[in-house]
């Protein structure tokens, strides 16, 4: 990475700020304090690259099995796709044992560019719970030190992504724990994993994590305008914001913040520049894949659906599409009225 370096909120230089646009991280300074949220199904390497294309200050892989690198399993590994990206950060998840996640990081650190690696201590989903992964965590702070600190002696930068608890608060336990073992970052995302994505996130807990944790904070929820970001960052106190749901559907909200900061307008892209814009992820995805299929992201071609008059139209017809020259054809056609 030859990236600039920072000097961060640690130690002696705890409440420095680098400068109004930019997040420090072990040293490492990224370009914008607003990144793209990690999305299991949605951040491969063509997500990520495509994120920073669009001026996301930073962006996280989806989440990876910690068991499935120990088991040297080649999927997994293949997720590890981080040559030649800028901050090479990914996440993991898996349940506590010093041994193996020191004994993983350090491969990834050999095998690898990787250098950030992010903690999955929030998912909800029973899968990984049931394996004591994810959220199932948050009851255990002094197994999520312990994660920290095998990620930190293996000498990885380490950062951890949390809900803030699983029904009731827990963070007044886990958070001073995971700052005592070292944490370079926490990105707090204000729901209990119980609520999964429903409610309103919650930043008035995020703003009292904020009065207990002085390392770098990161916040996460519900955030879909530049005026939101800059708002919850100026008024809890974090460092800065992860937007996931939103970025899928609107990449632009990262180049949308950064003119807001230097302008205070931005602006709101055309109907005929948001079709250029899917067309542009879908062959992006394709080379970076190699591949000739975008049915891998129908999903994120069909958020980005919005503002066209017959978007409703366009939308059934993209839920079906499978190649280039379809995507092409259907983005083409005029609303069905208009047809002759
Ligand atoms: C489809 C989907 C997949 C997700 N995958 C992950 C994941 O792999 N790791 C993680 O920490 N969070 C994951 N999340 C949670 C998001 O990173 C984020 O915390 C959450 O969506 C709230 O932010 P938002 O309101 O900006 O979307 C996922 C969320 C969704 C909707």
């Amino acid at each position: 990475m030859k990236e600039g370096r920072c000097v961060g909120k640690s130690g002696e230089e705890k409440g420095y700020t680098v400068d109004q646009h930019t997040l420090c991280i072990g040293g490492v300074k990224f370009p914008l304090w607003a990144g793209a949220a990690p999305l299991a199904g949605f951040s491969h390497r063509a997500y990520r690259d495509w994120m920073r294309r669009w001026g996301a200050g930073f962006v996280i892989s989806e989440m990876i099995s910690l068991e499935g690198l120990s088991r040297d399993q080649k999927k997994t590994w293949a997720l590890l796709d981080v040559e030649e990206e800028p901050f090479p950060w990914v996440q993991l998840f898996g349940r506590e044992d010093y041994s193996k996640w020191y004994a993983v990081v350090r491969k990834i650190l050999t095998r690898t560019s990787v250098r950030f690696i992010d903690v999955n201590f929030g998912c909800p989903v029973k899968k990984v719970v049931r394996t004591g992964a994810g959220s199932a965590l948050l009851r255990f702070p002094q197994a999520m030190a312990d994660i920290i600190r095998a990620i930190k002696d293996a000498g990885a930068i380490a950062t951890a992504k949390v809900r803030l608890g699983i029904d009731t608060p827990l963070w007044q336990e886990f958070i001073p724990a995971l700052a005592t073992a070292g944490v370079d970052a926490i990105t707090v995302h204000g729901r209990y994993a119980v609520q999964f994505y429903s409610g309103v996130a919650d930043w008035e807990a995020i703003k009292a994590i904020r009065e207990i944790y002085g390392g770098v904070l990161i916040g996460n929820g519900d955030i879909t305008t530049p005026e939101k970001a800059l708002e919850r960052k100026m008024t809890t106190g974090v460092d800065g914001v992860m937007i996931g749901r939103h970025a899928l559907g609107a990449p632009y909200i990262f180049r949308q913040i950064q003119q807001y900061l230097l302008t205070g307008s931005y602006e709101v892209p055309s109907p005929e520049e948001i079709k250029e814009m899917i067309l542009d992820y879908a062959s992006l995805y394709l080379a970076v894949t190699q591949t000739t299929s975008l049915v891998p992201i129908r999903a994120t071609l069909l958020a980005m659906v919005h503002g066209f008059s017959h978007a409703k139209y366009i939308r059934q017809a993209l839920s079906l599409v499978s190649t280039y020259e379809e995507l092409v054809r259907i983005l083409g056609q005029k609303e069905p009225s208009q047809e002759q």
